[in-house]
């Protein structure tokens, strides 16, 4: 389906995510962007970047939603994308909202409510677009693996070196009020599981802070979900790894699957051969690929009128299940 450009659209938060969305959008045809920032709250001190050509700051999101938009991008920091979505959706206008859907279950029955009919209302999971992701869904579909019996999750790299040109201790990341730590950060690995094997009905966690870098929050976690279906699933999270490891492992009847999203290579080991297999590998594979077609999928929904498949819902399942493993408790060994 094609997309409709002559969209308005309001970004709130031009950090990092929101400008890659302004760009994307732009890239994607829309000429009409407006924006909110605290940190651009002065459009005419602070003038935007060359790179947001076009783009037109508001004072507030009170100010900027008195005009008609078509859409909202949530592009700020966690803890205050509830806030944010619950002012957008008494204006009945469709939102983006980046992941995770917040950092508490406060306001998700009323955002439910709200949003009923607003079409779309999607979360920010870029990774349901990357393309192996979708040939490993065409492969558990076509029952490739057999019956699957578990599933492990990794995702590890050092907090300094996601944003090397600041301060890592300053970031959303840091801040337990602005809803960081490595759980929420990268709710990413809980949505592809839930995406891949569904409802998880059981969990159980550990998080701790590890390491001595400068942050309130969590720093690692070890996770196991029992899914409604019988899989079994293990989720590892790290700020703290140096080398950037990202991996999913399918166990299955019929095989096993690894994925490394490091080197965007699919390997495959078919119990019949009992051999490892390369089957698919992309070359230096540009992460803003996925976050454009996330983008693309979004603009569809919105001229379709319709919710994608990572809509609200998908936002409010993942987060229980990420702030179920925070609370879960551990038992003591007696002494
Ligand atoms: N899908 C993904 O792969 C992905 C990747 C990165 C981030 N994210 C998510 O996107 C969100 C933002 O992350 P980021 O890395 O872009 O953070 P960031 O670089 O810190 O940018 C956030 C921006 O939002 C501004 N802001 C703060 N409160 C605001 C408000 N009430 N209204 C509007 N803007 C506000 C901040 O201004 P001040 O600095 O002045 O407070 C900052 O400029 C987080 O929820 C994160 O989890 C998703």
């Amino acid at each position: 389906m094609s997309t409709k450009t002559d969209y308005k659209i309001l970004v709130a938060g031009v950090g990092s995510i929101g400008r890659r969305h302004i760009k994307n959008l732009q890239t994607l045809g829309v000429k009409q962007i407006g924006a909110i920032d605290p940190s651009f709250r002065n459009p005419t001190s602070k003038n935007p970047s060359p790179s947001f050509g076009g783009v037109g700051f508001r004072p507030s999101l009170k100010q900027a939603l008195k005009e008609k938009w078509d859409a909202v991008f949530i592009c700020s920091p966690s803890s205050t994308h509830m806030k944010i979505a619950l002012d957008v959706a008494k204006t009945k206008t469709p939102m983006f909202i980046e992941k995770p859907l917040s950092h508490t279950l406060a306001g998700l029955g009323q955002l439910q409510k709200a949003g009923q009919n607003i079409k779309p209302i999607m979360t920010g999971y870029n990774i349901d677009f990357h393309p192996q992701f979708q040939k490993i869904k065409a492969l558990l579909a076509k029952k490739t693996l057999g019956k699957v019996w578990g599933v492990r999750a990794e995702f590890g790299q050092y907090l300094p070196d996601w944003r090397p040109k600041t301060d890592y201790s300053k970031s959303y990341s840091a801040k337990k009020a602005l809803g960081g730590g490595i759980l929420l950060d990268d709710i990413h690995e809980i949505n592809s599981l839930y995406n891949l094997f569904g409802p998880v009905k059981k969990v159980f966690g550990l998080t701790a802070k590890q390491s001595n870098l400068k942050i309130e929050t969590e720093d690692y976690v070890e996770a196991i979900l029992q899914f409604e279906n019988g899989i079994i699933g293990q989720v590892h999270m790290d700020y703290l790894q140096r080398d950037y490891s990202r991996h999913l492992k399918i166990i299955g009847e019929k095989g096993a699957l690894v994925w490394d999203l490091g080197s965007a290579k699919l390997d495959l080991f078919p119990a019949a051969e009992k051999k490892w297999q390369t089957i698919d590998k992309i070359e230096n594979f540009d992460w803003n690929t996925t976050y454009l077609a996330e983008a693309k999928e979004f603009l569809q929904c919105l001229k379709a009128k319709k919710n994608p498949s990572s809509g609200l819902q998908r936002g409010i399942e993942t987060l229980k299940i990420a702030l179920a493993i925070k609370k879960s408790v551990c038992l003591k060994i007696d002494n």
